[in-house]
Order: C-alpha cells, then structure tokens, then sequence
C-alpha cells in the first residue's frame, strides 16, 4: 500500500482486577495500610507506553467471551457510562470516550480470511464494553490533548471460548500481520489474571493484606504462577507453551489463557523469546494470582 510498515511497539499481560477501581483509602484498607502495587504498576507501564508512542492500544479482552469467532472491535468510537453486572454496587457510573481504529479491525478481518482464520470485525458502536477494558483505560489511558476523549486508539479482541491453545496463537499471528500492514504503531495488553480460581464467598483471609499473595487460592497455583512469571522474564514463552497443556490450562490462567496466547502469537509464538520485565509485585484478587509484566520490544 506504500504506507511504512506497522509494527507492534511493546506488549504486556496487565492485571484489570475490579479491586483497583476501588477508592485509594478503600485500597489502602484491604491493603492493611498499604495500597496495592497494581496501581503503581500502572504508572510504570504507562511510563513504558509514553516512551514507545503507539497509536493504538490493542487489548486482548478476557471478560469479552465470543463462540465460533475471534472478533475485534472495530467500532469508529465508543462513549458511555460503563456498569458491570458483575459488581454493581461500586463498578458503575465509570465514564469512558475514546475512539476505535475500524481500519485495523478490517484489516485483521482480511488477513483472518486469507489464512482461513476464524475472525470477524465486529463495527457496531453499541457493543456492550467490559470492564478488562474499561479498567485499562481508566488507569492506563492517556486522555488527550483536547481534554476530551484519549490520545491513544482502543481496539479490543474478545476470548473465543471454543478454541485450543493453537487457535489463539492462529489469531495473533493474523493480528501481527495486520498491523504490519497497518503501518500502525500498536501496544498489546493482554488484560487478565494468571491463575484464576476464585476464593468462595465465606472464604477468610491467610493475611490481614487482601493482596498479599498467600490469600491467592492454592499454594499451588501460586508456586506455578510464580515458575511462570521467571519463565517469562527470562523470555522462556517456547517453554510457557509447551508446559500449557500439561500445567497452565488445568491450573487455568484467565480466559482459557486466551489474553497471553493471543499476544505471544502476535510475537511470533514459541520463536518469541522477549524477556519480560516484572512492573508489580504479584498479588491476590479474589484468590485469583495478578501481576504486570512489559515486554519491550
Ligand atoms: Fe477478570
């Protein structure tokens, strides 16, 4: 198209759990004193974003669950107040305002098609949100200039519920593909938890710290969390991908996986050998094992 090749300007896994939309001195009480590192950590990302200037964030939604298709957002713009059936008695009432980027959601359809990939462009506006998107954005987007709306674009891609690991590797690839064509600058945040097996209702805390880590839900589940996390720092995603089957999809990340698999096949897959650079501490939500993680690329 004589348009300079798009490219994929850094990516993250990045926790969206509905805890940190809490008020700060709520936080800091469930933090026994202490708020989470989750927030912090958005501001060491958003300093990793401001450095590499994408255009578009592209965030792999894992609340989003689709059957049949991986779809993309490909609306023009989305505003709204967004409240979550979830957990409406405090999500809710979140104003959000910012544009898609249609064009890369036709692209990614295109190249879907070519590859016999199971993926559609999805461009009605009235789409229902979720919050693994609208979290980000509150806490990571940047608004723009205007004092309206972002700076950054928002493309958001849902968790097919009826695939295998290689399905997701399938529609990173094609997404890769379509933002070199873009000739886009694209960030990847793969929104989701690791481990995520919920604490039950009357559970009681290990520690009076919500987020510390021994309130996560299995010792075990936080030892795999944690072997996988140095895997990823040590770019080691050929290893994370051949243990998935065997470990990570019984022990079960967010989303079937579906934010991590997407990303890393949109970074090449089992060759993608990026370190990982660890910009929270890991914490509980939930029982359910967060962390954020930026690969520079
Ligand atoms: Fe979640």
């Amino acid at each position: 198209m004589g348009e300079t090749k798009g490219s994929i300007v850094g990516a993250a896994i990045v926790s969206h759990h509905p805890g940190l939309m809490q008020c700060e001195e709520f936080r800091v009480l469930q933090g026994n004193g202490a708020d989470s590192d989750l927030i912090a950590g958005y501001y060491r990302i958003r300093k990793k974003l401001d450095a590499v200037k994408p255009d578009v964030l592209l965030i792999f939604d894992t609340h989003w669950f689709t059957t049949g298709y991986h779809l993309v957002d490909g609306g023009a713009h989305y505003s709204g107040k967004y409240i979550s059936e979830e957990m409406p008695w405090y999500l809710y009432g979140v104003p959000y305002d910012y544009a898609g980027e249609p064009r890369l959601a036709r692209l990614i359809e295109d190249v879907a098609r070519e590859r016999g990939v199971q993926t559609r462009g999805v461009y009605d506006p009235d789409l229902q949100r979720h919050y693994p998107t609208i979290n980000l954005i509150n806490k990571l987007g940047k608004p723009s200039s205007t004092g309206t709306g972002m700076s950054e674009r928002v493309v958001s891609v849902s968790s097919c519920q009826n695939c295998r690991p290689e399905h997701y590797l399938q529609s990173g690839a094609v997404i890769a593909e379509a933002i070199q064509r873009s000739g886009l600058r694209v960030a990847l945040l793969a929104s989701g938890a690791l481990s995520h097996k919920f604490n039950e209702i009357d559970w009681k805390p290990n520690n009076p710290r919500i987020f510390d880590e021994s309130n996560v839900s299995r010792p075990e589940n936080v030892a795999s969390d944690k072997a996988a996390i140095e895997l990823l720092k040590q770019g080691r995603h050929d290893e994370i991908l051949r243990r998935w089957d065997g470990e990570y999809r019984k022990i079960f990340w967010e989303a079937f996986g579906a934010h991590y698999l997407q990303m890393v096949g949109a970074l090449g897959g089992a060759a993608c050998t990026l370190q990982g650079e660890q910009l929270s501490a890991y914490e509980n939500a939930r029982g359910t094992g967060n962390v954020h993680i930026w690969f520079g690329v």
